[in-house]
This record gives structure tokens, C-alpha cells and sequence, in this order.
């Protein structure tokens, strides 16, 4: 338990001017942030104070270094406005072990789950009621100490800021398996969830989107032979009626979608396999008609459907599924998150 997190109020609220009808992703924040300080070998009590611009010293070395990692969570409400998370404790753990692999200070668990539920009570209003729509929690964390010597800051910033926001994307995806780029090697930071993994995805998805394609499918940076994640989420392939994942490695991030689908799909009785899955197996079911689907699984688009792969210049349309895995599993876990529905696995905190 941290003691005396301080409020700083915002002098007025922006609420009044949003369109929560209208809510893109991301975009509109909301009045107030947790700010917490990492200085002289340990954090400070958390802070709430009004959202906007913060202070850094152009040698801060997030700038040069990169040191900067963060989570994506989102608060729900439900018929009643009780307000809920859906596993945030995975966040923190997380969180801390992509802290420990970018040389960053690890969080305790008290400053991350007091101040996001101090911040949530008080930012209670803004999250969303609409269907599809949520408020989007950005916990992050970066280097604010200053020096150019390529070595860990001495002082480091956790920030959590708000987002109501509505669907990630919409309508159906077609992606790319990529042949040249990697977005992460053995021994490397795919891992973690930290900036420079999304940073380094821009420009491969960039050349994709020239070619006519929403996002790259990562295949293995060895030959490109394995699928491993789909943009910034991982992914799913369904083959005949069993679901296949690759296992978490590395270079894969230990996605918490990812892991409750599993998690549903044992439970309701859907064959899943947690295995490689070669890009070769992929094209060939998609030639003979066994590929029935693949989605992407992650926080902001929970389960993103995919409609269309290209590989070596061809594309391979997928089928058009009846109660397709994607839809009922989409369903299942939004059904626990927003509590309209028994959560037999204990997922669903209070906020
Ligand atoms: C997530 O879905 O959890 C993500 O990390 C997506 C984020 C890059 C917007």
C-alpha cells in the first residue's frame, strides 16, 4: 500500500468537449496522469496531477538510448458503472520484466496497482459506456536522467495516462508475411514491450502499406520461416478446427490476450496447439482449403480478424466463417471483461 498519493486537480475539466460517440483510438486524453519518480535509487510516492507536457533536459537519455518501455490495459464499465480491469497484475509483472531487460529500476507492486486505481476512481467518468469502446490505460515508464554516456540514466519517470477510446481497427485486415525484416532476434528485446520494438516495426509496415497491405505478419529473423506475431499483436492461425500459436520466446511478447484465449479455448473445448507454425503449412492449407482463419490477439484490438495474407507476391483470401473461433472467443473474453458474463477464471478486478 503507498501512503498520501497527492491530488493536484485540474482547474477545469475537458470532459464536456468530447465525443463519446465519436471516440477514435488513443487520441483524447484524459484531465489528470499518475506521475511517479524514480530518483536516488528508489521511487517516490505517486503522484496525481492535471495531464499535459512534462519537463526533460534535452540529455534526458530516453532520447539517446532509448530506455523506454510500457503496457496497454483498459478500464470497462459495466451496466451498473462498477469499473473493472481485466488482469492488471500480468501488467505489472510485465512491466517489471521489461524494466529488468531494458536496465530500467523495477516498479513495486504498490505504486503500479494504488496508483492506477487512485487514478481510475478519480478519472471514473471518462470511461466509456458505448459498446466497443473503453478507456485505454497507458501505463509507461523512461529514462528522465540526464548524460550522454551510454549507460543507464540515474533517474526514470512512471507515467500513467488515459485514453477513452473506440475500436483499433475496423473492419477486416490484410497483412503481409514478411520476408526481409525482423521485428526481433534471439537474445534481443522482442520480448519486452518496450518502445524501440514498435519503433523499428514502423517502416517494414510502411513499405506493406504501399503495397496494399494494413500490417506485416513477423515471421523467425533466421530465414523468415515461422509465424510469430501479426503487427503489434500476436496471432493466431486456425487449421481444420485446431487453433495454433507460437510459443512464447525471445522474440515473442507473452501476450495477456493471447494467453487468456488459450486459457478459454481449453475450457470451452477448442483444440489449441501452442507450436511453430511454418509459413510453408500456412500457404499450403490456405491452397487446399484448410486454413480456416487467423486473427491477431491483443489488449487494444482484442481479437483483430484477418482476411487476406500475401506471400511472395501472391494473396490468399481466407474463408468467410459462421461462428467463426475469432467472434466467439472476441465475445467470451469482452463478456468477462465488461462483466456481463461469470468469470470462472478470476480475471476481473475491481476497481
Ligand atoms: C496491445 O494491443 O496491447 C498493444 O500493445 C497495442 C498498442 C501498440 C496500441
Amino acid at each position: 500500500m503507498v501512503n498520501n498519493i497527492s491530488v493536484e486537480k485540474a482547474a477545469t475539466s475537458k470532459i464536456h468537449n468530447v465525443d463519446f460517440d465519436n471516440l477514435s483510438f488513443g487520441n483524447t486524453f484524459t484531465d489528470h496522469m499518475l506521475v511517479c519518480d524514480y530518483e536516488n535509487g528508489a521511487w517516490n510516492s505517486p503522484k496525481i496531477v492535471p495531464y499535459g507536457p512534462i519537463a526533460l533536459e534535452p540529455s534526458s537519455k530516453i532520447f539517446h538510448y532509448g530506455q523506454s518501455i510500457f503496457e496497454g490495459m483498459k478500464a470497462y464499465k459495466d451496466e451498473a458503472d462498477g469499473v473493472w480491469l481485466f488482469r492488471p497484475l500480468e501488467n505489472w509483472k510485465r512491466l517489471n520484466k521489461s524494466a529488468k531487460r531494458l536496465a530500467i529500476p523495477e516498479l513495486p507492486e504498490s505504486h503500479f496497482m494504488d496508483g492506477l486505481t487512485s487514478l481510475l476512481r478519480l478519472e471514473k467518468d471518462w470511461i466509456p459506456k458505448n459498446p466497443g469502446s473503453s478507456l485505454y490505460v497507458r501505463p509507461f515508464m523512461f529514462a528522465s536522467g540526464t548524460g550522454f554516456h551510454a549507460s543507464p540514466a540515474d533517474k526514470y519517470k512512471f507515467i500513467i495516462a488515459l485514453a477513452p477510446s473506440g475500436a483499433y481497427f475496423s473492419g477486416k485486415v490484410k497483412v503481409k508475411i514478411e520476408e526481409t525484416y525482423s521485428r526481433a532476434a534471439n537474445g534481443g528485446v522482442g520480448y519486452a514491450k518496450a518502445g524501440g520494438n514498435y519503433a523499428g516495426q514502423f517502416y517494414p509496415t510502411q513499405l506493406a502499406v504501399e503495397e496494399g497491405y494494413h500490417q506485416v505478419i513477423w515471421t523467425d529473423d533466421n530465414n523468415h520461416e515461422f509465424i510469430e506475431e501479426a503487427g503489434a499483436m500476436n496471432v493466431f492461425v486456425r487449421i481444420n478446427d485446431t487453433l495454433i500459436t507460437a510459443p512464447t520466446n525471445d522474440r515473442i511478447l507473452d501476450g495477456i490476450t493471447r494467453k487468456s484465449i488459450l486459457d478459454i479455448a481449453q475450457a470451452e473445448g477448442i483444440p489449441a496447439e501452442v507450436r511453430k507454425i511454418s509459413v510453408k503449412e500456412v500457404v499450403e492449407a490456405a491452397k487446399n482449403g484448410s486454413l480456416q482463419e487467423m486473427f491477431g490477439a491483443g489488449t487494444a484490438a482484442v481479437v483483430s480478424p484477418i482476411a487476406a495474407f500475401g506471400y511472395k507476391g501472391v494473396d490468399y483470401e481466407l474463408p468467410e466463417i459462421q461462428n467463426s473461433y475469432a467472434s466467439q472467443l472476441k465475445k467470451r473474453i469482452t463478456d468477462i471483461q465488461y462483466n456481463r458474463a461469470e468469470d470462472s477464471f478470476g480475471w476481473r478486478f475491481k476497481v
